[in-house]
This record gives C-alpha cells, structure tokens and sequence, in this order.
C-alpha cells in the first residue's frame, strides 16, 4: 500500500516531474509553457537540455531575468499571435488549465500555434488528489481532459494518473497520423 502524500508532496515531485516532462518532449526543438508562473520549467529545460523556450503567463507577477533560450511573456494564453512566426514544437500545461477561464479556446489557440507533428502535453491535479484537500480547487476529470482535447482538435490522446494517483498527464498530437504529412 501506498503512503498518504505529505502536504509538500508536489513541491518534491517537481525535479522527478520535470524529468518526466523533458524525456516526453525530448524530440521538441520549440516548447511553450501556457501558464508558464515564475517560468521554472521552461528555464530548467533551456538551461539542462538546450531547449529553445517560451513562457506565456496572464499574472503581474515578476519574471525572473531572462536568460540563453528563454522568453517569458506576459500575455493572455487565449491569444497567441504574437507567435505567428514561431515554429511551435510542443505545448505544455503544467497545474495551469483549470486555472483558466476559457480552457477550450486555449487548447484550440494552443492547437493553431503547434507545428504539424506537435504534441500537446497537460499535466493537472485529478479530483479528490491531495491538492484538493490542501487547496479546494475544481479539478477535471480524465474524462473531461479527453473530451477537451478532442473538441480542440487533438488526436491520438492519452490521459492517465501518475506519482500515486495525484497527477493526470493528459497529451495528444496536432495530426492524426504523422504518415499522412511525411
Ligand atoms: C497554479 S499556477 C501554475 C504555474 C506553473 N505552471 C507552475 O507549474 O508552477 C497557474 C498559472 O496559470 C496562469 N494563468 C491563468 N490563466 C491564464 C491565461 N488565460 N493565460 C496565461 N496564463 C494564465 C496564472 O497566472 C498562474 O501563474
């Protein structure tokens, strides 16, 4: 049996969950984190694997200084034609979807900026996890993740819980069948 999760459960997951997220993405030249907060990731991901990267967040917060690779941006993930010109390789999402007012037009603007082979990943906390009881958000669902991604367009996704059930990690790809385009 699993022990139950202390309440700094995530904060110690992160260097496990970004490994995970950097051999997901390890074909992405260009990722984009919508939701991007203080821009950990996508600077660890510049700094550790040479990634070129793009942090977008609607908050006034202060963004760290930017660094080799890394663009942080403050804008409102639901439009993102200040990228028009970006070739987009992967999205990330990481705890920031359920954050979001309009999480299917920015699954779909998410869609638009991605390249044809690329790849949509989300990773959220599912309902009646531990950041449920220590935070009282509204979470979704696996299925509601599904559904999303298919409304937004997305193929081929996959939504399944990992590190004891306290996470979901949801992805899907712009394309159907990448044969369709080689
Ligand atoms: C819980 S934080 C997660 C931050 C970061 N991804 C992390 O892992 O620490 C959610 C973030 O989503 C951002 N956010 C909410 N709605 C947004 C929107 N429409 N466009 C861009 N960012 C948004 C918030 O400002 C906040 O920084």
């Amino acid at each position: 049996m699993v022990e139950s999760p202390s309440p700094d459960f995530y904060e110690r997951l992160k260097p496990w969950l970004f490994s995970q997220i950097a051999q997901e993405l390890r074909s992405a030249y260009r990722i984009l984190d919508l939701g991007c907060g203080d821009c950990k990731l996508v600077r660890w991901l510049a700094e550790t694997y040479g990634k070129n990267t793009i942090g977008v967040d609607i908050s006034g917060l202060e963004f760290p200084p930017e660094g080799k690779r890394v663009n942080c941006i403050r804008a409102d993930a639901k439009s993102l034609d200040f990228l028009n010109e970006v070739t987009i390789d992967a999205v990330v999402l990481i705890w920031s979807l359920h954050e979001m007012d309009s999480p299917l037009v920015v699954l779909q603007e998410a869609r638009r900026v991605l390249r044809l082979l690329g790849e949509i990943l989300i990773v959220e906390f599912p309902p009646g996890s531990l950041a449920q009881s220590l935070w009282n958000e509204d979470y979704y669902s696996m299925g509601e993740l599904a559904n999303m991604l298919r409304k937004a367009g997305f193929w081929r996704s996959e939504v399944r819980l990992i590190a004891h059930r306290q996470l979901t990690w949801a992805k899907g790809f712009k394309v159907s069948h990448p044969e369709v385009i080689r």
